[in-house]
């Protein structure tokens, strides 16, 4: 099949490889055309794994294309929509770079066309836009949501093999194009309506926030109990009814996703008179996570960190992305720059231009007071202790992840602090 997808984040250039891997062409329009041009060398605005080394493959095949001016190829059987719906300010999330995309696709065609939204959009958005957009071409076309429940750092992985492929849409011609366009790959189908799967999308993420928040809470309560919050989760995931995912400690959710959706879906409620009491419980106590250990820190060093050096591994919100939208370090760095502290930071591959960023682990930690552990990269899960115990001036570790919760650094003559487990 032949697909043209808007909007090169890493939804689009993620679905974009996966959908040339099925054997379909792609052609991508975005309209900032200095990303494009780079694009197509292979450099990309974000880091994804593969995802370069993926599309300047599918390039040089002639699989796949880019432009940044919309020009519509006749025999195109599916458009996409993956822009960005961020939110408005107003905890709404805004749709208006969607409407951009159809009000260049919509005068284009000239045969009946099936136009996917993948970008993810209020409850109701699916439908209404049908209704704004119907009169203005002569031509039949059907408008899908499709949501994406690809994840940053395994976004390509995710797109070949998703757990549910969910259709909202009442046109059984859309429904049969969209399965043929996912033929190539073994999953569950969930048919429903428009307004169904776009709050699937948001009870998704909403849930796996929920999850977060809830364990946080318990790593808390183990830390205040002096129980140890690994040995907690290994007796919860042992449930198939609990599950064994999004059961890890730490100091909250970031990233673009959860943040955004978690406050779209209350807006949406609020504004129905329905109560989401324990979506926003999940969002007060993720912010009450970062600033918790913050406050332990601060506890330390007796509420004076003037001056003091701190040495910070990983900015990005998760491993193997570069992303840095709601990343709890920035909290950590904003809070602890404000009382006069330094800043050394190191992330494999998120740049923050606020800091002094160093090119090694290693290199942040000279001269530094303590470490602080913000993301789990793979190459902090084994460090020398040694190194680090020798070059920490005051020999603690703050671990915002866990990663060394099972590990005894107190023969490294290191403190330690984590989330969820007491350490005399
Ligand atoms: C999230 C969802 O997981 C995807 O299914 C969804 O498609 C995507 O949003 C989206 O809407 O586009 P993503 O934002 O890439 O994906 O990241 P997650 O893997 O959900 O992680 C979010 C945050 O939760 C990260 O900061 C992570 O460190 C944190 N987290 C995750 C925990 O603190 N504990 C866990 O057990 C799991």
């Amino acid at each position: 099949m032949k697909i043209c997808i808007f909007g090169c984040g890493y939804v689009g250039l993620s679905a974009a490889v996966s959908l040339c891997k099925m054997g379909h062409s792609v052609y991508c329009i975005d309209k900032n055309d200095y990303r494009i041009s780079n694009i197509e060398k292979g450099i990309l605005d974000i880091y994804e794994p593969e995802l370069s080394e993926g599309i300047i493959e599918n390039i040089k095949q002639n699989k796949l294309s880019f432009s940044a001016k919309f020009k519509i190829q006749n025999d195109t059987d599916i458009f996409m929509i993956t822009v960005n719906t961020p939110n408005n300010g107003k905890g709404e999330a805004d749709i208006s770079n969607v409407k951009d995309v159809l009000s260049q696709i919509i005068p284009s065609i000239t045969k009946y066309s099936v136009i996917i939204i993948k970008s993810t959009v209020p409850v109701g958005s699916t439908k209404a836009l049908f209704e704004e957009y119907k009169n203005k071409t002569s031509v039949n076309f059907d408008l899908v949501f499709n949501p994406e429940f690809l994840s940053q750092g395994s976004a390509l992985y995710n797109f070949m093999h998703p757990q549910r492929i969910v259709i909202g849409s009442k046109s059984q011609r859309a429904i049969d194009i969209v399965k043929e366009l996912y033929k190539s790959i073994d999953s569950k189908y969930i048919i429903t309506d428009e307004n169904s799967s776009e709050l699937i999308k948001y009870a998704s993420n909403s849930f796996l926030a929920v999850k977060i928040s809830f364990i946080n809470e318990i790593a808390n309560l183990a830390n205040a109990t002096g129980c140890n919050i690994e040995d907690i989760k290994k007796g919860l995931e042992a449930d198939e009814r609990i599950g064994k995912h999004f059961l890890n400690a730490g100091i909250g959710y970031g990233g673009s996703c959860l943040p955004k959706d978690t406050s779209a879906i209350i807006n949406m409620a609020d504004k129905l008179k329905v109560d989401l009491n324990t979506i926003k419980a999940a969002r007060i106590t993720n912010e009450n996570q970062k600033r918790r250990f913050i406050s332990n820190i601060m506890k330390f060093y007796n509420y004076n960190i003037a001056g003091k050096v701190f040495a910070i591994w990983g900015l990005s919100f998760k491993p193997n992305t570069g992303d840095l939208r709601e990343a709890p370090s920035n909290t950590i760095i904003d809070a602890l720059t404000r009382y006069g502290a330094n800043i050394k930071a190191y992330d494999p591959k998120a740049v923050n231009n606020a800091v002094k960023q160093l090119t090694s682990k290693e290199e942040a930690l000279s001269e530094a007071n303590a470490l602080i552990v913000c993301t789990e990269w793979d190459e902090f899960k084994n460090p020398d202790f040694e190194f680090i115990s020798n070059n920490l001036k005051d020999k603690v570790i703050f671990d915002a992840r866990n990663i060394y919760i099972n590990q005894d650094l107190s023969k490294f003559n290191l403190k330690y602090y984590c989330i969820g487990r007491l350490y005399e």
